[in-house]
This record gives C-alpha cells, structure tokens and sequence, in this order.
C-alpha cells in the first residue's frame, strides 16, 4: 500500500481535516510532521463537531496509530487538553505517540511572541501568538527543550533554568514580568508524568512499521503558501509545511513517500497579514466569508477571502508534485452568476512567467482574470442525485487544466456523506472500496 502526504496547496483551511478522516480507513498510521497547535483541523461525524489541533485527525478510527513527529512542536497543555477532549468521545489515547525529538512549547515562547507582533504594529505578521516560531527559532539555535527531557527530571530543570533565565532578559526589556524558573520547571514536571507514555523514538518505529508492509498518511498542516522556505515569506509559519517536510519532520526516506495529494478550496483564503493578489475588496467576499463559514478553527478571526488563484496552486502542485487533488467547498460558489479565477499576474505591466520569489512583488502583482459562468443551483443537492451541473463541470475542469492536476475528491459540505469520488483517479492514493464505504457511514468511526 502507498504512502501519501495530504498536504494544502493554498494558505491553509483547505478543509484537510476532512479529507484525512475520509482516506484514513486505507491507512495504519497517521503522522504529522510539521507546525503545532496553531492548526484546526474541524470534523464533523454525524452532527458532532470536532475540532483538532495538535493530534492527528485519523484518531477518529478505532485502531488507528496517530504519530506526532520531530518536526512538530508540542505545547504540553495543549496535548493533554486534547486527550481529555478525545476521552469524552471515548477515545482510546493509547494509540497516540509523540517524537522524542519534538521541541516543546514553553510558556516563554507565546509570551514573547506578542510582545514581538505587537511592536511590529502593522507590519505584524498576524500571528496565532500559540508560540510556534519561537519555539522553533529555540531549535535552530540549539537551545530548545525535547519531549525526550521530559524524561530525566536534573537535565529537565537545568535546561529550563537556563532558558527561563536567558527569556527574562528579554521580557523585561519589553517590560514584562520575568518567569520564576523553578514555577515553570513544576509545571511541566507535572506534564512530563502524563506525557512519558507517549514519547518514543518515532523514526525507528515508523521504519520496522514500514518493513512490516504497514502504511502512512502523512497530516500536513497549515498549507504549501504558509511554508516557512517556498511560502510567501516573511508571512508565514515557522515550519515545513510543503511535501519536503514529511522527511525531516518523521525521519523519513524521501522514496518512502509515494503521492502527494494536494487539498485545494476551490477559491481561496488566508488569516493573518501578507499577500493575496485575489483577495475581493467588495460585498462578494463577504457572501463568501458568510457561506464558507471562513472563521479561524484555532483564533475565531475572520478568514480574508478571494477568488481561486490558479498561479498560486500550480506553484503548489509543482513544488509538491501533486497530480491528484481534493477539491474542497465549490457549494459555496452556488449562488455567483459569474465566478472570475485568477490565471495570471502582471507585474510593472509585464506578465510574469512564474509565481514570484519574493513577498514584495507579489504584493503589488495585478491579477489577471477569467470569468467562468456560475451553475446557480445546490451542488450539495446535485451531489446527492449523481448529476454534476455541466457548468459545475467546466469550472472544475478549467481549474485543473490550469494546476495541471486531477481532481480525484470533490467535498461539497461538512460530512462524511457530502463527497464525490472519482474512483479511478483515487487509486493510487487510497482504496476507493475503503473510502466508498466510509462515505455510506459502514466504516463509520465511533
Ligand atoms: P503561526 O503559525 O502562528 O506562526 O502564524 C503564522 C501565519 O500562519 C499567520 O498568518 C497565521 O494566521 C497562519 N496560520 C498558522 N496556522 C494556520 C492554520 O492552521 N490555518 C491557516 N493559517 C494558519
Ligand atoms: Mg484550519
């Protein structure tokens, strides 16, 4: 059976949360390798919403092994708020296991993080302020803390003493009260007793795992133009978000990873600061706003909303080597008598031959557009009948013609039921029997 990455291939909000609860029945394990508790990833199963921050989707399925890797960084509170929440829905949480080598969120990090966006004024890069790029600035420098010191109690309360001791500095200069280290060492003492059981050596695991003939779904989170090296940098995540990330955040061989399925909002959104060429000044991105429900799983803050910008995921598609994609929520598009796609930039009045490289450019490029004819009825309905609009068909269409990729999934609401398959586009990325029946509620999770 393949391995297969589910990764975004616009800003994040994709809908990824479903499409990995959908594929997961073809799938042991379910890793995520990168970012951290800045993710929501929203599930709903039969009118019960879930929303998941941190553990990997796939924890919906009886059975399933959820894997937290090395590339991801770990807040210990949020962790175990999660498994609470997991246990009310009884859920078994011994199937969740988290990288010896996953940095740790320390109460420091989110601290210094607003002090940081707020003198950044409006330059700042809107941030979740959940003390992601800190924490993953502390491992670049080599002086972060692992869920593996959790382990040894004397290293556990050097290390954070010297860390505590080195932030103070820092946060009284921007006027803060400093940390008492001994407090933080408690508190995540007390952490280390309930993570212990869950902190492995994932990269040896997951191999004898894969010598067993067993499979993974690799969990992206966040999405390709969130990514911290080919995004739209500097407003973006602190991690690895594209397919090049699956490796280094789970000690992976790149031959390992077999397909990447792209997840695409079949228009486009982005939280927080930066660039977005298609972003719609008027009342239509409202409606969009309103329809998709465009609204932070993780901070509740308004989703800026534009059209699909066929640029932005073909550089994705590229980038990933994606040929397959999961093309979520075109039901929100049902009442547009037209509906422009994006299919180009200008720039200083010239076409641009390639997605640009620099934030800068991107900020002033001037989208060119093709409007294509909306189809004016419920795509949820006609999903039910089997009977696609033909226009319905053509917008879908056009937009893969210009990714260069296939749609082989097509989510047209929030359940498991509201999904188009395109079975024989779906093989090689997961038994479509499997997903078929998941669809119909027979492999139902809990
Ligand atoms: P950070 O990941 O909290 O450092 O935030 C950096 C940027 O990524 C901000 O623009 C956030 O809004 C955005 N971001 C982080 N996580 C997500 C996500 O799960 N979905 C969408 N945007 C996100
Ligand atoms: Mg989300």
């Amino acid at each position: 059976m393949a391995n297969v990455a589910v990764l975004g291939t616009q800003w994040g909000d994709e809908g990824k949360g479903k499409i990995v609860d959908l594929l997961t029945p073809s799938f042991d394990i379910i890793a995520r390798y990168q970012g951290g508790h800045n993710a929501g990833h929203t599930v709903t199963i039969r009118g019960r919403k879930i929303v998941l921050h941190l553990i990997p989707s796939g924890i919906l399925h009886r059975g399933k092994l959820c894997v937290i890797g090395n590339g991801v960084v770990l807040s210990p509170p949020a962790f175990l708020e999660e498994l609470d929440v997991l246990r009310e829905f009884g859920i078994n949480p011994a199937n969740i296991l988290i990288s010896h080598n996953a940095h740790l969120i320390m109460p420091y990090h989110s601290l210094l993080e607003k002090c940081r966006e707020e003198c950044l004024a409006e330059r700042k890069i809107g941030t979740t302020c959940r003390g992601i790029g800190p924490a993953y600035e502390d491992k670049a420098a080599r002086r972060g803390l692992r869920a593996g010191d959790l382990l040894d109690q004397g290293w556990l309360e050097d290390k954070i003493r010297e860390n505590v001791l080195e932030k103070n500095m820092e946060l009284v200069r921007f006027g803060q009260p400093s940390l008492d280290p001994r407090a933080v060492f408690e508190e995540y003492a007390g952490y280390a007793q309930r993570l212990k059981p869950h902190i492995v050596d994932v990269s040896t695991l997951l191999q004898q795992r894969l010598r067993r003939g067993q499979s993974i779904l690799f969990e992206g989170a966040q999405g390709t133009m969130l990514d911290l090296d080919h995004g739209t940098y500097p407003f973006v995540t602190s991690s690895s978000s594209a397919a090049g990330g699956v490796c280094t955040g789970l000690g992976i061989p790149p031959g390992q990873v077999h397909a990447v399925l792209g997840v695409t909002k079949a228009y486009t959104t982005r939280v927080g600061s930066g660039p977005f060429p298609t972003e719609i000044p008027d009342e239509r991105g409202e409606i969009l706003s309103k329809r998709g429900n465009e609204f932070g799983a993780t901070t509740g803050r308004r989703r800026r909303c534009g059209w699909f910008d066929a640029v932005a995921v073909a550089y994705a598609c590229r980038l990933n080597g994606i040929t397959r994609l999961a093309v979520t929520k075109p039901d929100v598009l049902d009442v547009f008598d037209k509906i422009p796609v994006c299919t180009g930039y200008r720039y200083k009045g010239t076409p641009l031959r390639s997605f640009p490289v620099d934030s800068r450019v991107l900020e002033k490029v001037e989208p060119r557009y093709r409007e294509l004819p909306g189809w004016k009825t419920s795509l949820a309905e006609a999903a039910e009948s089997g009977r696609w609009p033909q226009r319905f068909k053509d917008y879908l269409r056009t937009l893969e013609d210009m990714v260069e990729a296939r749609a082989c999934l097509v989510s047209t609401g929030v359940e498991r039921s509201q999904t188009i398959l395109l079975p024989r586009l779906l093989r090689g990325i997961a038994d479509p029997d499997q997903v078929r029946a998941q669809l119909r509620g027979r492999l139902a999770g809990r």
